[in-house]
């Protein structure tokens, strides 16, 4: 099983980050998260989660929020000031991180090696130590100083994944449309899950390649 950071912002974009949480812990990996401020208010306006700050405490609620209280992995709480947690070490192995959701603030500070607080410290020590890192922005239109910071990340060995769900597998639901930047997001990180539906053409096509080989 795998060690994995998530990192949570003050974007909008909760409910991506309650699946990948989710999936994670069900398939028994081992999870570190942290959240910063406006990552916890945004959790309170989205999600109805109301957080204190003190970790142990908002452990319990968390796993409770990401329904997986009985999940086989494991979550590890620290706080976003906590810059002596493992997470702010390269010499602490992870297998990948992912910033979801991505505010543009945060995309600033890793962009730039702005490591004040433990999310972009963890995700600055990704990069150094070019393990995988996925930031999943959620901003409408974007100014030319997210581009640029977006470029900059990328160039430096970091994936930008933006949190914007296709309608090509017709979605029934905000559910669905969730699900689908949460596969995306674990996909990128090498976790397979069932949210992750590959596009095999359109649907009466699809049909017939299946009768085809059935
Ligand atoms: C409900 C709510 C929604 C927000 N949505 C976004 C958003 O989608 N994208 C964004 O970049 N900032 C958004 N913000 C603003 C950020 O939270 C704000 O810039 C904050 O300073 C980011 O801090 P952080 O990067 O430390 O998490 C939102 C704030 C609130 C309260």
């Amino acid at each position: 099983m795998g060690i994995y950071v998530i990192g949570m912002a003050g974007a909008s974009g909760a409910p991506y980050a309650r699946r990948v949480l989710e999936q994670m812990l069900v398939q028994g990996h081992d999870v570190k998260g942290v959240i910063t401020d406006a990552g916890r208010k945004v959790l309170e306006v989205e999600e109805g989660l109301v957080l204190t700050g003190n970790t142990e405490a908002d452990t319990p609620a968390v796993l409770k929020w990401a329904q997986a209280v009985e999940a086989p992995g494991n979550l590890d709480l620290y706080h976003h000031k906590d810059v002596a947690a493992p997470i702010a070490s390269g010499s602490f192995y992870v297998d990948g991180m992912a910033v979801v959701p991505c505010s543009g603030g945060t995309l600033g500070r890793i962009a730039h090696g702005v490591s004040n607080g433990l999310l972009e410290r963890a995700a600055d020590v990704c990069m150094k130590e070019r393990r995988r890192l996925v930031l999943v922005p959620r901003e409408m239109p974007v100014s030319l100083i997210h581009l640029r910071n977006m470029t900059a990340v990328t160039e430096a060995g970091g994936i930008i994944l933006p949190a914007s769900p296709g309608f090509y597998h017709n979605p029934n639901s905000i559910d669905d449309l969730i699900d689908m930047v949460a596969g995306r997001i674990l996909a990128t990180l090498g976790i397979d899950s069932k949210f992750m539906k590959p596009w095999l053409g359109p649907k009466s096509r699809t049909t017939d390649a299946q009768e085809g080989i059935s």
